[in-house]
């Protein structure tokens, strides 16, 4: 498949989205915005594709919807368009994805930029990323994510900061808040990330799924509703052939063979 705003490579059972709106800081417009959800659900239906990656390339993930775009439309349009469909059905791509989606962030990734990267399971960053929800300096506020998942992943303080002055955290900033998992420099952003995606792919599938249920419950769910569910998968991985692969292969001091890749 080929979009106009994107690209998408497949390789090793890791599926690439690059946002490529370049001139644009790939700001995200209505083509991308609909792409983007696309590609996703497409990645996600392929049983080859262990894990998505998704990046704007090593100098900008993306500096928000796009403005310009976005600039004459009113509140009724806002309301009753295709607009905010668009952009739910693909942060709802993301969101429901079961193959796990991880965010490689060089430098902004500001407004709907931020949220994008918020929705993805982890974002492993360069130095030189700034997160920021900047949307107050045009007389707006966060509309896709930025006052929840942000609040969530960074607390209280940290989020009304950055949404009421649109201050930006750099990279050690949202690396010590828990923004980000990893940071690489530049020129390792897309290589490391893709080294991760291939070890996330290489795994058994279905524990990589059940993980990333748990992990995603933890985040709404009261801890003792959460601590079940999580004994409960745990236990149901014991049905897997992989779980048994697995375990008999450590027994056996050798490598595992996983089937369900
Ligand atoms: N929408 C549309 N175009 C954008 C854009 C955006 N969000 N961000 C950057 N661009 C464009 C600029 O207009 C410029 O295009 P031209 O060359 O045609 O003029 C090009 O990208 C380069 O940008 P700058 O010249 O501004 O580059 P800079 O290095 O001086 O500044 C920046 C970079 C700090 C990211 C600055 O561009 C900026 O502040 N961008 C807007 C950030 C923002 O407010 N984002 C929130 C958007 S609202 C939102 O996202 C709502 C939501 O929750 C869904």
């Amino acid at each position: 498949m080929t979009y106009e705003t994107l690209l998408v490579e497949v390789a090793d059972g890791v599926g690439v989205i690059t946002l490529n709106r370049p001139k644009a800081m790939n700001a995200l417009n209505q083509t991308l915005t609909r792409e983007l959800g696309e590609a996703v659900d497409a990645l996600e239906a392929d049983q080859a594709i262990g894990c998505i990656v998704l990046t704007g390339g090593d100098q900008v993930f993306a500096a928000g919807a796009d403005i310009k775009e976005m600039k004459d439309l009113s509140f009724h349009d806002l309301y009753v368009s295709d607009f905010p469909r668009i952009q739910r059905d693909c942060w709802r791509a993301i969101d429901e994805a079961r193959t796990p989606v991880v965010a490689a962030v060089a430098g902004f990734a500001l407004g709907g930029g931020c949220e994008l990267a918020l929705a993805c399971d982890f974002i492993v960053a360069t130095d030189s990323a700034k997160f920021g929800q900047p949307e107050i300096g045009i007389g707006t506020m966060p509309g896709a994510g930025g006052t929840q998942r942000l609040t969530k992943a960074v607390g209280k303080a940290k989020a009304m900061d950055m949404c009421l002055t649109g201050r930006m955290m750099d990279a050690e900033e949202a690396e010590r808040a828990g923004l980000v998992s990893q940071i690489v420099s530049a020129d390792a952003l897309l290589d490391t990330v893709r080294k991760v995606a291939k070890k996330i792919a290489s795994h058994s599938r279905p524990a990589v799924m059940m993980i990333k249920e748990s992990v995603d419950l933890a985040v709404d769910a009261d801890l003792q509703d959460g601590l079940l569910f999580e004994r409960r998968n745990f236990a149901a991985t014991f049905a897997f052939e992989d779980c048994k692969e697995g375990m008999n292969a450590f027994a056996e001091k050798r490598k595992p063979v996983f089937k369900h890749r």
